[in-house]
């Protein structure tokens, strides 16, 4: 199939789906506590996609759109009732090679064997911080840390591929950078190290709250020599690197200090059902309208089709000139 490309020459070949805009933490960076407390207005059951809408648009996306690659988030995707019987749905579609999710890892220890049951092949942990404290300060919710390698453990046992998530914010856990290579390349994980980025509009984002790729690379480097790695796929968002000991594999995500958006191959469908095409834009297209209103696919791909060739979006490279914009929630789209 030719690729449909977007307005800067890029293919869509990932496609990001938010189950839930819930999740049982408050991270300070993402859903801080006092903005998502009890009177929030979280989606309710009517407004979701449902399995069937979201199996119909993967499908769609998969056929003519040239997606390869699915990835499953939140919110906390593990809130979603039934989350195993989506999976089987999706790995069930020709031309998706790779299903993933991004979980905070809790519910793991209920649903991994599920999951892995059902065809999802690897899950992306996320943990802040090895101090228990700080973690239960981070997760907003007081929860124990101990939840998380619990579910750390039930993912290995199932046979689930796993990559761990850091967020690293100066002053905050910029001190756990270390313990956490060290810890992770013993356990033989990959784990990533993520700049706090600008998302959505309540996480009090401060530039000199970023600890920068080329921070962390020198901090680690000066402990546990590296050596950088190409990339696995076109457009991967990590830089991979690898312990010069053979111990294994990090990755930096840099979306701050050195924006990838020039390979940017992802479109975010939100558990409400619009299509957006930057983690940073301001609004979606209402496909959940679309598919509610036409049994048309050949209509509803001539919609897909124009949403991504008419795609413009580069926030993260434009970030000076544009983080005054008023911009989605990162749990509305899952990151
Ligand atoms: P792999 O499939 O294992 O390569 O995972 P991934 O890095 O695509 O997904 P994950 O959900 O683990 O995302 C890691 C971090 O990168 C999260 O903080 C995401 O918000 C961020 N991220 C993912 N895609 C993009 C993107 O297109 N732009 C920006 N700015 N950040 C992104
Ligand atoms: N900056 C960087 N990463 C973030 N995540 C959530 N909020 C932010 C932010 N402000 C991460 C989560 C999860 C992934 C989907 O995005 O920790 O690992
Ligand atoms: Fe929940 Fe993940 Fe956001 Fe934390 S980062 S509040 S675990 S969705
Ligand atoms: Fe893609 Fe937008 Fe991220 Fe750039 S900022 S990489 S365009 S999602």
């Amino acid at each position: 199939m030719d690729s449909i490309l977007d307005k800067r020459h890029r293919p869509l070949r990932d496609l990001r789906i938010s189950v839930t805009d819930r999740c049982n933490f408050r991270c300070t960076y993402c859903m801080p506590a006092e903005i998502f407390g009890p009177d929030y207005p979280f989606l309710n059951k009517e407004e979701l996609l449902s399995f069937e809408e979201i199996e119909q648009l993967a499908t769609l996306f998969a056929k003519d759109l040239g997606v390869v690659k699915i990835r499953i988030t939140g919110g906390e995707p593990l809130l979603r009732k039934d989350l195993p019987i989506l999976i089987e749905k999706l790995s069930n579609i020709p031309g998706i090679e790779d299903i993933a999710m991004t979980t905070n890892g809790t519910l793991l220890p209920v649903y991994a064997d599920k999951l892995k049951k059902a065809g999802l092949q690897r899950v992306t942990i996320s943990l802040d911080s090895l101090n228990p404290d700080r973690f239960k300060q981070m997760n907003g919710r007081n929860i124990s840390i101990q939840k998380v390698f619990d579910g750390i453990e039930a993912a290995k046992k199932a046979g689930l591929a796993i990559k761990i998530n850091m967020v690293v914010q100066k002053g905050v856990n910029d001190q756990d950078v270390l313990p956490m290579a060290a810890y992770f390349k013993k356990a033989g994980h990959v784990l990533r190290f993520i700049e706090f980025m600008d998302v959505g509009n309540t996480n009090k984002w401060n530039l000199e709250h970023v600890m920068t790729k080329k921070e962390i690379i020198g901090l680690i480097d000066s402990t546990f020599p590296i050596k950088p790695e190409p990339p696995q796929y076109p457009g991967e968002v990590a830089n991979r690197f690898f312990y010069q000991d053979g111990s294994g594999e990090i990755g930096i995500i840099s979306s701050v200090s050195d924006a990838f958006c020039g390979t940017c191959n992802r479109a975010r469908l939100s558990a409400r059902g619009e299509l957006f095409t930057c983690l940073f834009a301001s609004s979606g297209f209402d496909l959940k309208r679309v598919i509610r209103s036409t049994k048309d696919n050949e209509e509803i791909k001539n919609i897909l089709k124009e949403l991504w060739s008419n795609r413009d979006d580069q926030y993260s490279a434009e970030r000076e000139q544009k983080k005054d914009q008023k911009k989605v929630e990162m749990s509305y789209i899952g990151g």
